[in-house]
């Protein structure tokens, strides 16, 4: 009795799924396809709907439903190459000043190694001068990447350090003492129980976070 009823169900699901099929010139299966397909551009697709794959030069030859490539671009393509001798305004990710980058130190890679934090510490100077316009940026992306666990003032006493425990004070002991650059490369390497934030923080913002941790420290 009940493979019976299974075999219903499966041969119903067969017929009504058989009734889905793309209008397009490429033809197939595909359940509301109008979920799949973009009506705006979309930046990585070329869809010609053209079988001879010519690229089509203009709106008003024949195209398919889903048709999405840019008559307008060469080649058909929705995304454009960059004008020759363009610079990116921040080879280390975005930065949240959102200016563009001259100075050197805050664009090259970081590259002391992860267990050399002593020497970082003693080596590493901030490129950023602590401005009020800087340490408050810091402030913004201290809020964001280390407030959960740090706390507004820095005590470890964030909503998920209360719970994550043992997330240090900035102002006692040895780390009221932390220099600019043990700071830096904590942030970017990550210490015991501290994930690593390099991935998600651009060096110039790793640098204002620093300003204002220090700040924490001298509270
Ligand atoms: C998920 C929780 C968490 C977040 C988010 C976090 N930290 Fe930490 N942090 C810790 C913990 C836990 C320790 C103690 C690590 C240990 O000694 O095991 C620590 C330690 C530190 C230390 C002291 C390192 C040392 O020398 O012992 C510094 C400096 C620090 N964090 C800075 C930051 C900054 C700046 C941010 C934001 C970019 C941040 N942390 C984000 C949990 C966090």
């Amino acid at each position: 009795m009940i493979n019976k009823h299974y075999l219903y169900i499966l041969s119903s699901a067969v017929i009504l799924l058989s009734g889905c099929e793309a209008q397009g010139d490429y033809p197939g299966l595909e359940y509301a396809p109008q979920m799949y397909h973009s009506v705006p551009y979309e930046p990585l697709t070329q869809i010609t709907d053209r079988e001879d794959g010519e690229w089509l030069s203009s709106l008003d030859d024949n195209v398919g439903e889903f048709y999405n490539s840019n008559p307008n671009n060469a080649y058909a393509m929705n995304v454009r190459i960059p004008a020759a001798n363009t610079i990116r305004r921040n080879t280390d990710r975005y930065s949240a000043g959102g200016h563009f980058e001259t100075n050197p130190e805050l664009v090259l890679p970081y590259n002391i190694p992860a267990d050399s934090l002593d020497y970082a510490s003693r080596v590493l100077k901030n490129p950023l001068a602590a401005t009020e316009d800087v340490v408050g940026q810091g402030q913004v992306l201290y809020a964001t990447f280390c407030y959960p666990c740090h706390g507004g003032n820095g005590l470890g006493d964030g909503p998920v350090g209360k719970v994550y425990k043992g997330v240090p004070a900035f102002n006692a002991g040895r780390y009221k003492e932390m220099t600019e650059g043990h700071i830096f490369h904590v942030i970017t390497y990550g210490q015991g129980r501290m994930n690593p934030y390099a991935s998600q923080v651009s060096i110039e913002d790793r640098w204002k976070i620093v300003e204002y941790v220090q700040t924490l420290q001298n509270q």
